[in-house]
């Protein structure tokens, strides 16, 4: 999305940055002017973050970061520039003004669907409330679920006949193409006639972040109802992976905290939110995935994940350590009492019984491998099997300071030498370079957790301005770029001629260079968020910047070399500053 100046001007002068930053539960006393606190962006016991309001501006005397409101929340959320703006007005009170001629279309099919899963709940929300919901009621009284909670989740019913929201909707101008789309109608192929996909059911509308119903979750009240539960397919603007159930409503506590609790089901998160554990999250009828994780680190520093106690349970649970030992969160394991969820357990110990269930949480790293070394003899031969198990997920943690420290915990968990598990882990991760390189082609884009989306998002734009060319050529190198698809593309494209990219013409490449041509197809067929191009080359420079000052700290044997270290970081950031202006001055032009 594109915003005018004016406009982000008018957003930011709205903003009390002081509150703003408050409410994201950092603690400032006024001094003078100004405002100081710990710095929520370096780990510090005096404090050298100062906030001043007047100017809007934030400066960490101890790590240098600054900004204003905006950059607060890229930096602390994890936003990107338009969520941020998006976030600000919002909290502001003022009204979206989206440029026109803006990057990204206007979609009227995304603005129908939206419309008709927004009359649906309603819908829903209303059979709930009239005689025709008895049932329901009846069945949410049974399962101990209170009115409020009813009220805060938006919950319905879908009426028990076959053409109840159809004809409601239908009613309200509603096409039967959007109905279509959305999932809430389908066609008999037998009849020809259309009807209700959600039939007799409890309806859990799926909200984003904007509190916009995306999609429903819906759970069958007879028990010979099957399915258990129904979900609404997947839209432009619900992506599974990219949605927890929970999240919007607990938002503001989950920012408070920055904890967010993970369950399976739709009951879980609502019996946990009404026992005040607001920051409980599910993912809607799919595994919880990377994309799930990435979202999270936007939110929150901790995520505890509850599984049941079954050895399903206990399978997933193993599954899941791996999946977030990658992931820069304070990651946790809960697994409940067997034949317990957490609906049942909340009703049968109540928040007390969960507060001291919460307190037995075990860091995912201890029980990645407890359970690991359970799996092998405690042997020699065993303890290596197991490490051998472990090593890939090591190797998946990028930023090195956390790669090793997690390698010393293993270590000292399995009874293994650092120096042993090391060279282990060199020798894998050699392995893994040379198989991966072998395949270099992009196939895929979005929700590919492998790749850096300021990577991809600096190809993108340099595919569309062509006029950035000569002078990328000159300030970035294949080598900085981390994922091995986007580096090889690069190479291949620094050896066409600066004229290229004048009228760049994708289609000439796809019989001089097929790969070639497939990527660069990949990445331009994506729309891309309207994005700064300096600032995407900035993190990059800033991520490779500070992946070397820790493996120079990692490998130095002096304060001299570390030190040393520190003075080349500093110079590195100087120069960087510099070639960041002459990005930003080329695009003001
Ligand atoms: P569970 O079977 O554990 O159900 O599925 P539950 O959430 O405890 O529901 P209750 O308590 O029986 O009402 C966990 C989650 O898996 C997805 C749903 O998201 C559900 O909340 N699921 C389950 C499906 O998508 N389809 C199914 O048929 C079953
Ligand atoms: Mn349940």
């Amino acid at each position: 999305m594109q915003f005018s100046k004016g406009f982000i001007r008018k957003v930011a002068d709205a903003t009390n940055l002081v509150d703003l930053i408050s409410e994201h539960g950092i603690t400032l006393k006024r001094a003078g002017t100004n405002y100081k606190g710990l710095c929520p962006f370096h780990a510090e016991k005096t404090p050298s973050f100062n906030v001043n309001p007047l100017r809007g501006f934030f400066h960490c005397f101890g790590c240098n970061t600054s900004g204003d409101a905006i950059k607060f929340l890229i930096q602390y959320d994890r936003l990107s520039f338009s969520e941020a703006i998006e976030e600000l007005s919002k909290r502001a009170g003022i009204p979206l003004e989206i440029e026109s001629g803006s990057s990204r279309r206007a979609n009227p099919d995304e603005d129908k669907g939206l419309r008709c899963l927004r009359e649906a709940a309603a819908f829903y929300c209303e059979k709930l409330a009239s005689p025709e919901g008895n049932f329901a009621v009846k069945y949410l009284g049974q399962r101990m679920v209170p009115e409020n909670m009813w009220e805060q989740f938006q919950l319905g019913v879908s009426p028990d006949e076959w053409q109840g929201a159809l004809n409601h909707l239908q009613q309200n101008k509603i096409s039967v193409p959007d109905l279509l789309r959305t999932g809430l109608v389908k066609l008999s192929e037998k009849s020809g006639r259309h009807y209700d996909t959600f039939r007799g059911r409890l309806m859990f509308p799926i909200r984003d972040l904007r509190g916009r119903c995306i999609g429903f979750g819906a759970r069958a009240i007879k028990s010979e109802d099957k399915p258990k539960y129904l979900n609404s397919p997947e839209t432009s603007y619900y992506q599974k992976s990219q949605v927890l159930y929970g999240l919007y409503e607990g938002l503001s506590s989950i920012r408070k905290l920055r904890r967010l609790i993970f369950v399976e089901g739709y009951l879980d998160v609502i019996r946990l939110h009404e026992n005040g554990f607001t920051d409980s999250v599910a993912p809607c009828g799919t595994a919880l995935t990377p994309e799930h994780l990435k979202i999270a680190r936007k939110y929150a520093n901790t995520v505890v994940l509850l599984f049941d106690g079954d050895s399903a349970g206990k399978n997933a649970a193993l599954r899941h350590a791996h999946l977030l030992l990658p992931h820069a969160l304070e990651s946790y394991i809960i697994t409940l009492p067997e034949g317990d969820d957490p609906d049942t357990f909340l009703l049968k110990h109540g928040k007390t019984g969960f507060e001291e269930l919460l307190e037995r949480k075990v860091p995912a790293l201890d029980y990645l491998v407890q359970q690991t070394i359970r799996k092998y003899p405690d042997s020699i031969q065993g303890r290596m099997q197991g490490l051998e198990e472990l090593l890939p997920t090591l190797n998946e943690i990028s930023d090195p300071k956390r790669r090793q420290i997690s390698l010393m915990a293993i270590g000292e968990r399995m009874k293994i030498s650092a120096d042993i598990l090391a060279k282990e882990l060199k020798r894998k991760a050699n392995k893994n370079l040379f198989n991966k390189d072998k395949n270099v082609t992009l196939n895929r884009l979005s929700n590919n957790p492998n790749i850096s989306q300021d990577e991809q998002w600096l190809l993108q734009s340099l595919l569309r301005k062509g006029e950035l060319w000569p002078l990328v050529r000159e300030h970035l190198y294949p080598e900085e770029f981390q994922t091995p698809q986007f580096k090889q593309l690069f190479a291949k494209l620094l050896q066409l001629p600066d004229a290229a990219f004048q009228a760049f013409d994708p289609l000439k490449l796809e019989q001089s260079d097929p790969e070639l041509f497939q990527s660069v197809m990949l990445l331009l067929a994506e729309e891309i968020p309207s994005h700064d191009f300096g600032l995407s080359l900035k993190r990059i420079k800033e991520r490779n910047l500070e992946i070397n000052f820790q493996e120079s700290i990692l490998s130095s044997n002096s304060n001299e070399e570390r030190a040393q270290a520190g003075l080349k970081r500093r110079k590195e950031e100087e120069k960087l500053k510099k070639i960041k202006q002459i990005f930003d001055n080329i695009l003001t032009l």
